[in-house]
């Protein structure tokens, strides 16, 4: 990669339609736009995704070319969310891609959502300190829970995965048994913050190696709620902040627990986290607290690189960005990308 390639991001793979420019390594703009439609049926509604990734999808781009003050003619090349994630979501972002790219007759860089997660770490701003290779990177997503050892940009091995249920996915269905709205994972992230995180226990998996399962936390949380309901109808209500911290505490524990056995078998010293549960304070401030005492280095992203952002396709795309390389016209979405 050249010193000062511009690219083109664009992430449009659930329900954020994103546009980044990065000259290098560095930011020159990123911007999001989300969905809130999405809100009052309780999850993203992959139809209604689409349609508004097609309305959003040009005026973002051209905030985001705008913001960078470049001309689009400068852009020497555009990367973009070949998948993992939704069909029609990932396809408005891939014909625009492929349409823009055509028209101004530059290369197209395809890239894997949750290896951009990843990446989004070797973004260089002032004052943010980058991890060097190899590193262990916790991936958190309302899709994806995996543990990956990154030796390079392009040697990343997952360790270990989720076997049933994403860990943003147990947050958000969770918060649905609380009774709050869509995305839950933030709110519970809120009121635990004036909850005691030991007052009610949940049982934990047993799982062998460095898997996660969620599924029979989800479960030990909806017996619990059926019960106390029972005896008191207002239960919920008068303990959220305690069941939320409660909550949150059960599922970072999970979390954590595999983190220390990878680093340990691994010898791994310098641990990230990437994707939306990232942005989870009390897993932000357990891992760093965590790393402090053992003397390992933690990477804990900004906020706004957490969360779906083209940013961090961008920058896959600066370390995938062949000069030489041609076309990639042929190149479509593919929902169930491989690693
Ligand atoms: O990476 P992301 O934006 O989209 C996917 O690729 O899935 O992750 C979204 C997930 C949702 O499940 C959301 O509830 C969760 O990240 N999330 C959080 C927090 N912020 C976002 N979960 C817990 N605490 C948060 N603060
Ligand atoms: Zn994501």
């Amino acid at each position: 990669m050249a010193k000062n390639t511009i690219i083109l991001g664009i992430e449009s793979s659930c329900d954020d339609t994103s546009a980044a420019i990065l000259r290098g390594h560095r930011i020159l703009s990123n911007l999001v736009a989300g969905q809130s439609i999405h809100q009052k049926y309780g999850g993203v509604v992959p139809e209604l995704a689409s349609r508004c990734h097609q309305e959003n999808i040009i005026p973002v781009v051209q905030q985001a070319i705008e913001q960078a003050k470049i001309k689009i003619t400068d852009i020497d090349a555009i990367a973009f969310t070949q998948g993992p994630g939704l069909m029609g979501s990932l396809l408005v972002g891939a014909s625009f891609a492929k349409a823009l790219a055509l028209s101004l007759n530059k290369p197209l860089i395809p890239v894997h959502h949750m290896k951009a997660h990843i990446l989004a770490h070797l973004i260089e701003e002032s004052n943010v300190k980058n991890p060097t290779f190899p590193f262990l990177c916790l991936t958190v997503s309302g899709g994806h829970t995996q543990l990956v050892h990154v030796e390079s940009p392009d040697k990343m091995t997952i360790l270990g995965q989720t076997i049933d249920d994403a860990v943003g996915e147990a947050f958000d269905k969770a918060a649905k048994m609380l009774g709050l709205p869509y995305p839950g994972g933030p709110l519970i992230d809120e009121y635990a913050r004036a909850g005691n995180p030991l007052k009610f226990s949940f049982a934990k998996p047993r799982i062998e190696g460095l898997n996660f399962s969620f599924s029979g936390v989800k479960t030990s949380i909806l017996y619990f709620l059926r019960d106390q309901k029972l005896l008191n109808d207002n239960f919920i209500e008068e303990h959220l902040p305690d069941l939320c911290a409660s909550i949150q505490h059960t599922l970072v524990e999970i979390l954590l627990d595999k983190v220390r056995k990878a680093c340990k078998e691994h010898q791994l010293t310098e641990v990230a986290i990437a994707g939306g549960v990232s942005a989870n304070s009390y897993l932000r401030s357990r891992l760093a607290k965590w790393g402090k005492e053992n003397q390992l280095n933690v990477f804990i992203p900004k906020f706004e690189y957490c969360t779906d952002n083209a940013a961090m396709i961008a920058i896959a795309g600066q370390y995938l960005f062949d000069p030489t390389f041609e076309g990639n016209q042929g190149i479509t979405a593919d929902p169930r990308l491989k690693w």
